[in-house]
């Protein structure tokens, strides 16, 4: 991602601090890019932290919680601090923490989530953000949805499912299958993979594949799946050992509908930029008046359809 013009993030919340640190030398030894590692508020370690304040990347990545505790660090390092929130009050905490950039992330995206959609997430952020830039995430998959966060207020934006489809990705063939067959509405909302896994996030939800563990589990209550958390979680693990993708969780975003054949990480950052360009420059300016107001003004006078907003 990084060596195609993206920033890439290193997912750090499920790696030791031993594996965190040989993947960041993988990632050195392949770019002198800038790069980002992420790591969970809410869930990493003190040991984690201190691995990932020791590789000193150019982007500190933090979500679900308050990145006030690490933003002094972080900035005596030289590293910048992105921080995802999901809400206005997220917002409004980052800004007090002194964090470089804000990723609105909007509740169509995939993995954990807040509740509030990305069309209307994003320009609330925006404006609670002020002078501080902010990303879009959540179901952006194509150069269209780049260009409506940019519409939005956004400088930019973060996207995780769409590169989930490419080569690069460490996840198994089988996912990546699923998503390329999965129509949005097959990105459910869904706290079972938390309930199994006793995992706390407060305000945070999961966005999943709906496949035969969620379906089966779905009418439970949450008492329920919290009492057989530990047999459900076993069936996930032989699931996983037997290749049997219906019964593991599939994080994905609504974004999943777009997804049409797995490509490379470095295409993906290509196509979104190339499509985004197409939409601002082709697309867009048809809406607004300009050089081609006569033109309009003549198909309006000849009695034809108009379309302007
Ligand atoms: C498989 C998967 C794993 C994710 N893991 C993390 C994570 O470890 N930390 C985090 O802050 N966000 C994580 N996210 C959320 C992304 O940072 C991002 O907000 C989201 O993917 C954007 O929405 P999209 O999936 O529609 O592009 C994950 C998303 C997915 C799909």
């Amino acid at each position: 991602v990084s060596n195609a013009g993206g920033l890439g993030i290193l997912g750090g919340v499920d790696r030791e601090p031993d594996e965190l640190i040989a993947e960041v030398g993988r990632i050195r030894a392949l770019t002198d890019r800038p790069f980002g590692v992420n790591l969970v508020l809410a869930k990493c370690s003190a040991e984690q932290w201190e691995a990932c304040f020791s590789l000193r990347p150019s982007l500190i990545n933090t979500s679900w919680g308050d990145a006030a505790v690490i933003t002094d660090r972080a900035h005596a390092l030289g590293c910048r601090v992105l921080h995802q929130v999901n809400t206005t009050a997220g917002a409004a905490a980052a800004v007090a923490a002194g964090v470089d950039l804000i990723a609105a992330q909007g509740s169509d995206g995939g993995g954990h989530v807040g509740s509030v959609s990305t069309l209307a997430l994003v320009p609330q952020v925006v404006d609670v953000a002020g002078e501080i830039p902010v990303v879009a995430a959540g179901g952006i998959a194509d150069g269209r949805g780049v260009a409506a966060a940019l519409a939005l207020g956004a400088e930019g934006v973060l996207v995780g499912t769409r590169f989930l489809a490419t080569f690069e990705a460490a996840i198994t063939d089988g996912w990546k299958a699923a998503l390329l067959a999965s129509p949005a509405e097959r990105a459910v909302i869904s706290d079972i993979p938390d309930l199994v896994w006793g995992t706390d996030w407060p305000g945070a939800t999961g966005r999943v594949l709906r496949n035969r563990l969620i379906a089966e589990w779905e009418a439970a209550t949450a008492a329920d799946v919290t009492e057989r958390a530990a047999e459900i979680a076993t069936a996930i693990d032989a699931a996983r050992v037997a290749g049997d993708l219906d019964f593991v969780p599939l994080w994905a975003g609504q974004g999943v509908g777009l997804l049409r054949e797995v490509v490379s990480a470095a295409e993906v950052v290509r196509a979104l930029v190339a499509e985004a360009e197409v939409v601002l420059r082709e697309r867009l300016p048809r809406f607004v008046p300009g050089d081609h107001e006569g033109a309009l003004a003549t198909a309006s006078a000849s009695g034809k359809a108009v379309n302007r907003v």
